[in-house]
């Protein structure tokens, strides 16, 4: 399909579209806050704004009842709608959602949470907001999306293969000589249904000033939950035009629809010149802020890699094996000689099977061919820092066969 933007209710303009053409709705329609959204300059002008005050909610789920019979129908039977709503008609909403899909194809309550410093109001400060997922069918696509592994998980649990127990218990697999069995490779933890992605902060470059502008981080999670490449996005209620953005920057088809001249314009000026802010919190995970000591993230590739806590020795599992073998992975601290996390990273492992522990060296040490052949099961590998730094210094002739100061074996 097309990519398509229209201006008016999408009722109506949903009639446009061609029925099972579309992958994905996500709608992010009036939430029933009974006010005006509005955006004002700073002159005072408004500049944006829609209304969301409703007769009753009777009248805000008929509104919605109409528009999702549609919307199911544009569905494709793989495809999937999200529908991002609050408190105010949660509740109302996934019993309308029951009856348009049938309670068989609810999937997911996903709670995208986030930190907030106030509340005007007397009561707890709200911190999340809902997305009901629903396919149209059982063969819904879905990608897999992980994560690292939480704190509190030890490096056994990852590394060992488990199994249930004639009981259904889960216990560590075993060969029939009693040994453990390595795990396959490690992806990490499937993504769960509690989403923390930071709201957009007043400044953010991102930020269009659009009333319940919706951050790209978060639609760029749904589109790569439940699409590929070149599938089709809709989003019927599309305001400032946040999942259509998301899905320019991911090579997605799109179509957006809002009743507001002033959206639309918004939208096609950021499709125009499409601007995400980045967030450290998601690139790095919630664990770069619990575990600040491990540096791993700054030595290995994002998403090459679960982190490893509660280990003096391993900060980090590869999630490709080398030669069958999990890889084991530390780096060498500032503070502490070769030798030291060398020995740290060998008591770590000793008594693991099936692993190939590597060291990342961030300093020269005069003791490393000492150290290579007095503990030949450690790899030791020079951080990128280190070999661009004995590149510069070496007086030899350079070629583009010359492997710097690599002590990989
Ligand atoms: C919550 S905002 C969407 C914000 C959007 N997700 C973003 O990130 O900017 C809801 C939008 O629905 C639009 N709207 C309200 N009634 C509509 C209708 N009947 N058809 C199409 N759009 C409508 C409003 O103009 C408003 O832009």
């Amino acid at each position: 399909m097309q990519n398509k933007l229209f201006q008016g209710d999408c009722l109506l303009k949903l009639d446009e579209l061609l029925d099972s053409s579309v992958d994905l709705v996500y709608i992010d329609p009036p939430f029933f806050s009974q006010k005006n959204h509005t955006l004002s300059n700073r002159l005072g002008d408004i500049t944006a704004s829609f209304s969301d005050k409703w007769d009753s909610s009777e009248a805000y789920c008929s509104f919605l009842r109409e528009r999702l019979l549609k919307l199911k129908n544009k569905l494709k039977k793989t495809g999937s709608l999200f529908f991002h709503c609050d408190n105010s008609a949660s509740h109302l909403i996934r019993f309308l959602l029951d009856e348009v899909f049938g309670n068989t194809q609810f999937r997911s309550k996903i709670i995208w949470t986030y930190k907030r410093w106030s509340n005007a109001q007397k009561g707890l400060l709200p911190a999340y907001q809902e997305i009901f997922f629903y396919s149209k069918s059982n063969q819904f696509k879905f990608n897999k999306i992980y994560n690292n592994y939480s704190p509190t998980t030890n490096v056994d649990q990852i590394l060992q293969k488990r199994v249930r127990d004639n009981r259904g218990k889960t216990v560590y697999a075993k060969s029939e000589e009693g040994l453990i069995i390595s795990s396959d490779e490690k992806l990490g933890v499937p993504l769960s249904d509690v989403w923390e992605i930071p709201f957009l902060n007043p400044k953010a470059s991102e930020r269009v000033g659009y009333p319940t502008q919706k951050p790209i981080l978060l639609l760029e999670k749904i589109i790569q939950l439940t699409t590929s490449e070149g599938d089709t996005v809709l989003d019927p209620f599309c305001g400032s035009g946040t999942t259509l953005v998301a899905s320019k920057l991911l090579n997605r088809q799109f179509v957006g629809i809002d009743i507001s001249e002033q959206a639309i314009k918004t939208t096609q000026n950021r499709l125009d010149n499409p601007i995400k802010t980045s967030s450290k919190l998601c690139e790095n995970g919630v664990d770069s802020y619990y575990n600040t000591d491990n540096p791993v993230a700054s030595y290995l590739p994002k998403n090459s890699y679960s982190m490893v806590h509660r280990n003096k020795g391993i900060d980090a599992i590869l999630t490709q094996k080398k030669e069958g073998k999990q890889v084991l992975v530390r780096v060498q601290r500032q503070w502490e000689s070769l030798a030291q996390a060398a020995m740290l990273l060998l008591n770590a492992s000793l008594k693991k099977t099936e692993v190939l522990p590597v060291l990342i060296i961030t300093r020269t040490d005069e003791f490393l061919g000492y150290l290579q052949a007095s503990y030949p099961s450690l790899c030791f590998l020079n951080s990128i820092e280190l070999q661009l730094s004995s590149l510069v210094a070496t007086d030899l002739p350079l070629s583009n066969e010359i492997n710097v100061g690599s002590s990989a074996r």
